[in-house]
C-alpha cells in the first residue's frame, strides 16, 4: 500500500442486513485509521429507546419525538475485548450488546421507516461525516446521507450466506434461533429495507457493487484498498 495521503474525507458504504458492510468498514476504518460510523446503531438504539420507555412503536409522532431527544455517541472498541466493533452511547450509556438482541432486530425496520426518525438521524450522521475520515455504514450513505463521498461502495451477498453468518453471530452470542428463522427475517428485512417510501436500500448510480459471497472479509478489504490506490493515481 502507497502512503500518499488519503483524499477520501468519507467512504460510504451500503447494504442489505449481514452482508458483511460492518466488518469490512470497520477492517477498512483501521486501515486507513479513519473513525469507523455503523448509522445502524442509531436506529436501533431509538428503537431501544422507544422500548424501554414502554412507547408503542407503532406510534410513529411518539418514536419521532423521543428520537430527536437522545444523546447518541459511539467510541472505538477500546481495550473491550468482548468481540464489539465499537462502543455506541445512548444518553452515555454502554448499549453496545442491548442493540444487538432478537427483540432490536424484530422492532428496528419499523421505526427506521419513519420520516421523521430518518430526517434526525441522518442530521447527526451528517455531523460525523463532516469531521471528515470517516467510513460510513448503513442503508442509505450513498444516496442520501452523503451523497457527494468521492467513493461509495455497496456490498451484498446472497441472502443464505447472509442469514448463515447471522446464524453463526447468534450463536456466538448465546441466542437460540433456527437457521429456518434467521433466513426468513433476513428476508423480511430486505423486503422492508428496500421497499420503504423513505431512502429504500439501493446503490447510489456511482457506487461499486461487491459481491462478499465466498469471498473471506481479508480477501475483500485487501480489494477494496486496491481500488482505492489506484483511484489515487494521480
Ligand atoms: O445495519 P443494521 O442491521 O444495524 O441496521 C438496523 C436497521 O436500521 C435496518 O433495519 C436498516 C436500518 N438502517 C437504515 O435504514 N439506514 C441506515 N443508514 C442504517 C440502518
Amino acid at each position: 500500500m502507497n502512503n500518499a495521503p488519503i483524499t477520501y474525507p468519507v467512504i460510504a458504504i451500503d447494504g442489505p442486513a449481514a452482508s458483511g458492510k460492518s466488518t469490512v468498514g470497520r477492517l477498512l476504518a483501521e486501515e486507513l485509521d479513519f473513525l469507523f460510523l455503523d448509522t445502524g446503531f442509531m436506529y436501533r438504539a431509538v428503537t431501544l429507546a422507544g422500548l424501554r420507555a414502554g412507547i408503542d412503536l407503532r406510534d410513529e409522532t411518539a418514536v419521532t419525538a423521543l428520537s430527536a431527544q437522545l444523546n447518541l455517541d459511539v467510541q472505538p472498541a477500546g481495550k473491550n475485548e468482548d468481540g464489539r466493533h465499537y462502543t455506541a452511547l445512548l444518553n452515555g450509556e454502554d448499549v453496545t450488546w442491548a442493540l444487538r438482541t432478537p427483540e432490536i432486530d424484530a422492532n428496528v425496520s419499523l421505526v427506521s421507516s419513519y420520516p421523521g426518525v430518518r430526517q434526525e438521524m441522518v442530521k447527526r450522521q451528517r455531523a460525523f461525516g463532516q469531521r471528515g475520515q470517516v467510513v460510513m455504514v448503513g442503508r442509505d450513505i450513498g444516496t442520501v446521507v452523503m451523497p457527494d463521498a468521492p467513493l461509495k461502495l455497496y456490498i451484498t451477498a446472497s441472502a443464505a450466506e447472509r442469514a448463515r453468518r447471522r446464524w453463526r453471530d447468534r450463536q456466538q452470542q448465546g441466542h437460540a434461533a433456527s437457521f429456518e428463522e434467521i433466513l426468513a427475517d433476513v428476508k423480511r428485512r430486505d423486503d422492508i429495507d428496500s421497499h420503504r417510501e423513505v431512502s429504500p436500500l439501493r446503490p447510489a448510480d456511482d457506487a461499486i457493487i461487491i459481491d462478499t459471497t465466498g469471498h473471506t472479509v481479508a480477501d475483500i478489504v485487501a480489494d477494496i484498498i486496491k481500488k482505492l490506490s489506484v483511484i489515487r493515481e494521480p
